[in-house]
């Protein structure tokens, strides 16, 4: 089983701070988002990676459609910056629409549950990335620029934790450092989250599936 986790993601309400601020009243969005919440957002610290609902999004789109996650061999977390998580079950098909998408987002942080009736799909719960990564077990194999550089078949094993940023840039917000069993870099140089994660699902398929 490869568990794939998308750690410190800039997915957030909008903080009461710059609720009233026109760009927010007009965007109407209750998740906070750069691109439309820019000229507001300058006042919150960290400012400048804050707001990217879009790298969850494109995350999930990929991980849920992808060939191992049919199989049944993928497993998806997605932590934020506040220390919540959601559980995001492998049978779920991902909304395409990129407002619908925030729109269920809001209902996951106010019901903490979709769909609000029978079996959720996706369940958030208050926790730290070190809690969650208690629950799984595996080697966990953290990707950044600082690991060492190489092939991702000879590191990964069938029970594995693979651990993403998801955040544009600066660095992780959680002590990610100590939990990594090995540290990996793919490229010299910086790649979205979600190129990442295509790396790893591709190279766990091609190792264990094929
Ligand atoms: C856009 S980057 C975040 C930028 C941040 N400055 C950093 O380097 O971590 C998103 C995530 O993708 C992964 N990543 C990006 N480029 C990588 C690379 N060349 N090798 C390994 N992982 C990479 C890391 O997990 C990173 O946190």
């Amino acid at each position: 089983m490869m568990h794939l986790v998308l750690a410190d993601s800039e997915l957030e309400l909008v903080p009461k701070k710059i609720i009233k601020h026109p760009a927010v009243v007009k965007g109407k969005s209750k998740i906070l988002d750069a691109s439309l919440h820019h000229t507001a957002m300058k006042i919150l610290k960290d400012w400048r990676r804050r707001g990217r609902p879009d790298i969850v999004h494109f995350f999930l789109l990929l991980a849920n459609d992808s060939i191992l996650n049919k199989e049944g061999w993928l497993r998806v977390y997605v932590h934020t910056r506040n220390n919540e998580v959601i559980y995001v079950k492998p049978e779920t098909r991902i909304i395409k629409n990129y407002n619908r998408f925030k729109g269920l987002m809001e209902q996951l942080f106010e019901y903490k549950r979709v769909p609000l009736e029978g079996e959720p799909l996706m369940e958030m719960k208050k926790e730290s990335l070190e809690e969650l990564l208690s629950k799984l077990n595996g080697k966990r194999i953290l990707f950044c620029m600082e690991g060492k550089k190489t092939k991702l078949e000879e590191v990964l094993e069938e029970e594995v934790v693979c651990i993403i940023g998801g955040f544009p840039s600066g660095d992780f917000l959680s002590p990610v450092y100590e939990f990594a069993n090995e540290k990996i870099s793919l490229y010299d140089e910086m790649l979205p989250a979600w190129i990442v994660e295509m790396e790893a699902i591709v190279a766990y398929e091609k190792k264990f599936l094929w």
